[in-house]
């Protein structure tokens, strides 16, 4: 991936940090969307920029404003020069109970977990087109089999899911989409899911164990950098929990 551009959205903090610097062990440069996490995207670009000089940046943005996805990618380009890859990470997770559901949480569910993955896939797709770039999108193995009580969140990420097949039909055979579906990796800064929760979560999974970011990290890698028969195809990294859901 050496003198390659990859833009990864949400890659301040928890998967997305650990996708950029693993991404960026290949040679590639890296631009890193953050939302609220500057103080996290300027430490990582500076951990990136004293391994390689100049290799990494950051770019702010709220992904709910579509108006400014152009520019990202816009942005990007203009700075490395070129976009090979892009990494659909950045998402809103929290429950929505039938009943709570409101606009506001449609619009956040909805906007960044599918919303803002396809208009950014879409303002990207030229220069991914002229360089046979990817685009990789980080679901969840519960597009395919919802959890209870995040009816939303489901709906999004199997939308994003849809999204990635019909892509890889429209963009082939330039460009491969493909997806990353992580089970229990990194229980949510929020604290929803209890130690009652999460035993019961890690004892659906055939390894008995919750994964490490590194293994989403390097399943991103290989859909990018080695396998380039591969397209419109997700890949569960979930310590085989969806064998026996
Ligand atoms: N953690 C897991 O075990 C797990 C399991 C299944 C699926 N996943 C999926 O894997 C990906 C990464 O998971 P994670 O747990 O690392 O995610 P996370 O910490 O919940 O969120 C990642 C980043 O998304 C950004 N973000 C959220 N809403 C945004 C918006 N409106 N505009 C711009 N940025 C926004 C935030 O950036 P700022 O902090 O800069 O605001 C946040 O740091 C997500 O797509 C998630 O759905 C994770």
């Amino acid at each position: 991936m050496s003198g390659k551009t990859i833009l990864v959205t949400g890659a301040a903090r928890r998967l997305g940090s650990a996708i950029a610097r693993e991404l960026h062990a290949t040679g590639a440069n890296l631009m890193l969307h953050y939302r609220q996490a500057s103080a996290a995207a300027a430490a990582l670009a500076s951990e990136l920029n004293a391994v390689r000089p100049s290799s990494a940046a950051c770019l702010q943005a709220d992904l709910l404003d579509v108006e400014t996805l152009p520019r990202l990618v816009a942005d990007t380009v203009a700075h490395f020069g070129r976009l090979d890859a892009l990494v659909n990470n950045a998402s809103s997770f929290f429950p929505t109970p039938l009943g709570t559901i409101d606009l506001a949480s449609w619009d956040d569910l909805i906007g960044s977990n599918l919303k803002a993955p396809l208009f950014l896939t879409q303002a990207a797709a030229p220069h991914l087109i002229a360089v046979q770039g990817s685009v990789v999108n980080i679901t969840d193995i519960h597009a395919e089999r919802p959890l209870a009580a995040y009816p939303l969140y489901c709906a999004a990420k199997a939308g994003l899911l849809g999204l990635t097949r019909a892509l890889a039909i429209e963009l082939a055979p330039r460009v491969r989409v493909n997806a990353v579906a992580p089970g229990p990796i990194l229980w949510p800064d929020s604290g929803v899911f209890d130690n009652a929760a999460r035993q019961d979560i890690v004892a659906h999974t055939l390894l008995q164990r919750a994964g490490c970011p590194q293994d989403i990290a390097r399943a991103v890698c290989y859909l990018l950098n080695d396998a380039d028969y591969i397209t419109g195809q997700v890949i569960n990294v979930d310590g085989g929990r969806t064998a026996h859901l």
